[in-house]
């Protein structure tokens, strides 16, 4: 069993838990991810590794209930424990695999969306932690819907705000503080990591295209072995079949065929949709 040793709601909907995984605590890193579950015959649900602590043996994970699988994690307190925590899966960012002084030249940017704010998080402060500053965009619906701001300010060269409502930071989508950020405050960029909703990173490989920027996204599509065995994270990009859980996660943003994966994304989504509804009668 993995006890969960603090788990709190950071906003509506959106929780973050510390569990006690040892061994993938040991060797994760940035942009891998692990697959819950709450008891043995639970939904798996995979989820990026946020934050990780290799001395205490922990690493942080944050959710959205999008499911009756993460409406019954967020119950979860702290005392309890998930049946398994599998992992570290996936590979890891290409930032981390990079040698230091082609790294060290590179103008990075990230642009978070809303819950994967989580999974930029872990991204942004390896770098810091290596001398490495970048400019992070973090985009949420609303104030409300922010993660992780103070977190992520400690670790960004820049760090720039959007709400689409315009309630805090800069008003917008998150392509347009791209855009302003190169074409009106004349910054240059080597590469853009884009992490969050799959309509959001679609978008922002369109303009990132436009702006001549190498781009990496990170998918989430439905996970159920992530052994590459069972084919249900099937993606297709630059026109061959991948699978992201041992694949990538992380592909060519400008290669990946996002309506495709939006339209498997929604088939899962009536299918969970449905579950969610039985889990709440
Ligand atoms: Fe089964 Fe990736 S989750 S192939």
């Amino acid at each position: 069993m993995y006890q969960i040793l603090q788990a709190k709601e950071l906003t509506t909907n959106i929780f973050m838990m510390v569990v006690e995984a040892k061994r993938v605590a040991k060797s994760c890193e940035p942009g891998q991810f692990v697959i819950v579950r709450r008891d043995a015959d639970s939904e798996r649900i995979p989820l990026t590794i946020c934050d990780y602590d290799r001395e205490a043996g922990t690493i942080t994970i944050v959710f959205q209930i999008v499911g009756a699988g993460t409406l019954e994690m967020s119950t979860l307190k702290a005392g309890d424990a998930f049946h398994d925590v599998v992992g570290p899966l996936g590979r890891p960012s290409e930032l981390v695999e990079e040698d230091m002084e082609t790294l060290s030249r590179k103008k990075i940017l990230f642009v978070a969306g809303g819950v994967g704010t989580a999974p930029v998080y872990p991204q942004v402060k390896w770098l810091h932690e290596h001398g490495i500053a970048a400019d992070v965009i973090v985009g949420a619906k609303t104030k409300d819907l922010l993660i992780l701001e103070e977190e992520m300010k400690s670790v960004a060269g820049n760090l720039y705000v959007t709400t689409d409502d315009g309630s805090y930071g800069r008003s917008g989508m998150v392509t347009q503080t791209i855009q302003d950020l190169v074409e009106k405050e004349g910054k240059a960029y080597d590469v853009c990591i884009a992490i969050g909703p799959m309509i959001m990173m679609k978008f922002t490989c369109k303009m990132t295209e436009s702006l001549n920027i190498p781009t990496v996204v990170s998918l989430n599509p439905i996970m159920v072995d992530g052994t590459g065995m069972c084919g249900a994270c099937r993606v297709t990009v630059g026109g061959e079949v991948k699978f992201a859980c041992v694949d990538g996660p992380e592909f060519d943003g400008h290669k990946v065929n996002f309506d495709e994966a939006m339209k498997r994304q929604q088939i899962y989504k009536t299918e969970e949709g449905r579950a969610f509804l039985k889990a709440k009668e």
